[in-house]
């Protein structure tokens, strides 16, 4: 028996696989420092759990609609216009299982074999997995750290064709930490314009921002607010992971689509992590700032870090809690006497002989570069990066 075909145009995430290792490492008592985690390391607010609490002790454990309570959707709503500016209204939003199942859904509803979807480079590992999982295929645009990782829109123009159905766009950055400018976005806007296709907006880092503030595509071109697709979740700004629990809002032709998939797959997401998700989203709107300034004090020090090592070179991230050092200054020196040669291998080196997780830049379209997170504790991260000096000042 064999696995189906499908499954030949994807790759296991790297990032779960590093950090599945990194764990097994540490659950066999080996000291790892992890850099790899995608998820922050405070714990979910207890206004939010105790509303699981209450929910769970009312009772609400049954189904419900698969495209979420009322009150959550409308939550949404109310969400999207006093923070983003943007209306919808409740049966144009989906609640899902986690922000991935919203993007996964959006092109299962979307592609037919061949469909092509615009994705800027670096980009989250997943995009092109589940692009391919839907049939469709991936097509990338290329940006310059120099840029600050911004899209060329002539670059865009050239990478829109007639089988277009979709462009991506990430920002904050997973994994540059890179925010699109007003300019950045009015460049994307102009070089969509006259192509019939959407724009999908993964906001799932916008409370994690370090400078300025947050702009949707559609704060910048209300014109293409028919086609515009906003995806977001609790897992980063509510430090949510493991409730999975994301939405999206579309056009309802699209959502209504989405949502025919979520009936004959995993239905609602949980139920009383919904009646959690409307106390969250209710909630002050002020409990990011304490979590927002430990993260700019880490991004600094770990900035400034990097900056000091021979052949590293790291731009300081505006959002996210990720740093993408380009670390090309060390290939083709030798490790104990082997070249160093790209970033997967220079990962393998710093799990296996310097006890850190580090994930490589090749599978998120930034080879040259490795991807630290450091929603981890000061400690860890002063220990970890002391390591990682010991390894560069070990390539000759
Ligand atoms: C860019 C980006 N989008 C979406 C997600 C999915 O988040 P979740 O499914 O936890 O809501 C992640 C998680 O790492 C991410 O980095």
């Amino acid at each position: 028996m064999k696995l189906a075909n499908r499954l030949s145009a994807i790759k296991p995430s790297p990032t779960l696989s590093l950090s599945a290792k990194a764990k097994a490492l540490v659950a066999q008592g080996v000291d790892v420092v992890s850099f790899a985690a995608g998820e922050p390391d405070f714990d979910t607010p207890d206004f939010i759990k105790q509303a699981a609490i209450d929910a769970l002790k009312q009772g609400f454990t049954k189904y419900t609609p698969t495209s979420g309570i009322q009150e959550l959707r409308e939550a949404i709503c109310a969400k999207f216009e006093r923070e983003n500016h943007l209306k919808f209204a409740p049966d144009q939003v989906l609640v899902t299982v986690g922000a991935k199942q919203a993007i996964y859904n959006t092109f299962q509803a979307l592609l037919n074999e061949g469909d092509e979807v615009v994705i800027i480079a670096p980009y989250w590992v997943s995009y092109p997995d589940m692009v391919q999982l839907a049939g469709g295929k991936p097509v990338f645009v290329e940006t310059r750290e120099e840029d600050g990782f911004a899209p060329d829109p002539e670059a865009i123009r050239r990478a829109l064709s007639p089988r277009t159905k979709a462009l991506i766009l990430n920002s904050p950055s997973n994994p540059s930490g890179a925010v699109f400018s007003r300019a950045a976005l009015e460049g994307i806007a102009q070089a969509v314009r006259g192509h019939d296709c959407l724009v999908l907006s993964d906001d799932i880092y916008e409370k994690l921002l370090y400078q300025g503030e947050f702009l949707n595509i559609g704060n910048v071109a209300p014109d293409l607010l028919p086609r515009l697709v906003v995806i977001n979740g609790m897992s980063k700004a509510f430090s949510m992971t493991g409730w999975r629990m994301g939405y999206v809002a579309g056009p309802k032709w699209l959502t209504s689509g989405m949502q025919m998939i979520q009936d004959q797959s995993t239905s609602n997401a949980a139920s009383f992590a919904q009646k959690a998700a409307v106390a969250a989203l209710k909630g002050p709107p002020d409990i990011f700032v304490p979590m927002v300034e430990e993260y700019r004090a880490r991004r600094d020090m770990v900035v400034d870090a990097l900056n000091s090592m021979e052949g590293v070179r790291c731009r300081s991230p505006e959002g996210a809690f990720y740093v993408l050092p380009n670390v090309s200054g060390l290939f083709g020196r030798s490790y104990k006497g082997t070249p160093v040669t790209g970033s997967i291998q220079m990962s393998e080196i710093l799990l296996n002989d310097f006890r850190i997780a580090a994930v490589p830049g090749a599978p998120f379209g930034a080879e040259g570069h490795i991807r630290l997170s450091f929603a981890t504790s000061r400690e860890q991260l002063r220990k970890g990066l002391e390591r990682l000096r010991e390894f560069t000042a070990s390539v000759r």
